[in-house]
């Protein structure tokens, strides 16, 4: 009935991978297609688990009334051509288990899944969102071969969102007025910037004292691992999808959004060759630059003791793959 008059023309549409359908991928599947972003893959080693999420996420689209596909798969060959390449596959983390503690088991899941995904799509931007964050991100850059900034780690957008959040209920304001700045490693060593962090323009500094700074800065410090004791069985997924989603929006639009992310630094902060969280600006080819803050002394010192925990992991990550993997030559 509607003969296809252009069958000869190639459409190359917009489409996102996701590795990992636990709640963090299957969520930002969600969100990505009912946003209207892009069709996406979502991809797990176990089988039906993505079939039957995409297939149900299909379906709520005779609701939602959007045109994405979502398709799921266990195939690497079935995410080619992605523009997109998001890993959210690893272990999840359990009460009392510090996100290092991850480190050992997850480093082998984000290695295997950067380097065959990128097989794939060899031109995608490759976001990691397993922790240890900022190591996996390095373990991912590392196994992919890519350029470094085509490859970026999402927690500062999910940090500063919580910053957010407390700020906006504690000074009773809207959420709408408030932004947020969080430096640093995804983990207790991050560093909030109250200083350049503000409520329509006017920095918290103004409407707070520093010992109601300092509760909420420690509260974001601990804001996974507040919703990993609450939940006892497994962590939070909304609110790491809704920043995902942020940033692979940014990317595909090329939105240049200036937005804190784990990106590979070479003398940025006087920090070489780690990934940590700056302010970075989005734009189609992952990260276009870095933002230098002129910092304070002590700020600065708190990015840089960050900086150390995470260049001791990434060192234990890349002997660890060396030891237990053709994943990298030693
Ligand atoms: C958290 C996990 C996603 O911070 O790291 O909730």
């Amino acid at each position: 009935m509607f003969a296809d008059v252009t069958a000869s023309l190639v459409c190359q549409p917009t489409q996102v991978t996701v590795i990992g359908a636990g709640k963090v991928g299957s969520t930002l599947a969600q969100r990505i297609a009912e946003k209207n972003l892009a069709h996406v893959v979502l991809l797990d080693v176990v089988e039906g688990l993505p079939q039957g999420i995409a297939l149900d996420l299909m379906e709520a689209r005779g609701v939602e009334r959007h045109d994405r596909h979502i398709v799921g798969t266990n195939s690497y060959a079935d995410t080619a051509g992605s523009q997109i390449v998001v890993i959210t596959a690893g272990r999840p983390r359990q009460p009392g288990m510090s996100r290092d503690d991850l480190l050992k088991v997850n480093a082998n899941i984000v290695a295997q899944a950067a380097r065959q995904a990128i097989a794939h799509s060899p031109d995608a931007v490759l976001m990691v969102i397993t922790n240890p964050l900022d190591v996996m991100t390095y373990v991912a850059w590392q196994v992919s071969g890519l350029p470094a900034r085509r490859v970026i780690g999402m927690a500062g957008v999910l940090d500063a969102a919580r910053f957010q959040t407390f700020i906006a209920l504690e000074l009773n304001v809207s959420i709408a007025d408030v932004n947020a700045m969080v430096l640093g490693s995804h983990g207790d060593s991050m560093v909030p910037l109250p200083r350049f962090s503000t409520v329509n323009g006017i920095p918290i500094t103004e409407l707070m004292d520093s010992a109601t700074i300092d509760r909420l800065v420690e509260r974001t410090r601990n804001g996974g691992t507040e919703i990993v004791k609450l939940m006892q069985t497994g962590g939070a997924y909304y609110a790491p999808a809704s920043a995902a989603a942020r940033m692979v929006e940014a990317i595909l639009q090329n939105q240049m959004r200036l937005l804190p992310a784990a990106a590979h630094l070479q003398g940025e902060y006087q920090l070489q060759d780690l990934f940590l969280g700056v302010p970075c600006r989005l734009g189609c080819r992952g990260v276009e630059s870095i933002l230098e803050l002129h910092l304070s002394d002590r700020e600065l010192q708190g990015l840089h003791e960050s900086a150390q925990r995470v260049r001791d992991s990434i060192q234990q990550a890349i002997a660890l793959l060396q030891a237990s993997s053709d994943l990298l030559p030693s």
